[in-house]
């Protein structure tokens, strides 16, 4: 009987390089991509559209199910839409940004789209990369190789910066106000009762700070390839 494709889950707060090292990886490996952070991101602009008061969770939680939100999955070209609309540009805004943590500790939020998460990797026939906050831990804890990126505050908000101002386009953002903007998220999103960001016992930990991505791509396509040798053994 053929093995099963492989599932990579990538955990960790943003700013560790999880997207551009999930991506890497999935396209080195000719896996599909999942970015579960731009289906949260892709609720809240659904919410934020139609005038959803995002601080009432019961009111979040009654229309939660109203969006279609559609992931595309190659890893080279990455596409998002809500009903049909490409958001991959209005998520990213300010406005989705500030708004994001509150939605998605809703957990009928969570239920819904863990649920589309597990679809998607099942469909994946030729294996999937899936990076977000609860893959290794709730969404898929059987994935094969599970992995949690971490990187000291400063490195973390350092990236960001630099990856607002390119895809806002505008100058590079105060550092320190996106630290402390980043530092707030990620106490939000770990401190939450629904599926907080949490590491899988079974999850390695890679320290970006001091890497380059290639130095990280190549570290987790190492333990994907070691794991798929171990299989086929
Ligand atoms: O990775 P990101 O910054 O695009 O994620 C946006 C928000 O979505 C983040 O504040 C936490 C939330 N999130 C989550 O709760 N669970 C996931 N699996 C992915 C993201």
């Amino acid at each position: 009987m053929a093995a099963h494709p492989v599932i990579v889950a990538i955990d960790g707060p943003s700013g560790t390089g999880k997207s551009s090292t999930s991506r890497a990886v999935a396209a080195r490996l000719g896996l599909s991509y999942l970015d579960t952070g731009a289906q949260y991101r892709a609720m809240t602009w659904w919410m934020l559209t139609n005038d959803i008061d995002v601080s009432d969770p019961a009111a979040v939680a009654a229309v939660a199910a109203k969006p279609s939100i559609v992931s595309g999955t190659d890893p080279l070209a990455p596409t998002i839409t809500v009903d049909g609309a490409d958001v991959s540009g209005p998520i990213r805004g300010p406005e989705v940004t500030g708004a994001v943590s509150a939605v998605s500790a809703v957990p009928e939020v969570r239920a819904l789209v863990t649920e589309l998460q597990r679809s998607i990797a099942a469909a994946a026939s030729g294996g999937i990369v899936v990076e977000g906050r609860d893959i290794g831990v709730v969404v898929l804890p059987a994935a094969d190789v599970k992995i949690f990126l971490t990187a000291s505050p400063e490195a973390r908000a350092a990236r960001r910066s630099a990856e607002l101002a390119g895809v806002v386009g505008g100058p590079a953002t105060d550092v320190a106000r996106t630290r402390e903007a980043l530092v707030r998220r990620d106490a939000a999103d770990a401190g939450r009762k629904a599926s907080p960001m949490a590491k899988a016992d079974d999850a390695i930990e890679v320290d970006t700070t001091d890497l380059s991505l290639e130095q990280v791509v190549e570290c987790v396509v190492g333990l994907v390839e070691e794991r798929r040798g171990r299989r086929r053994s």
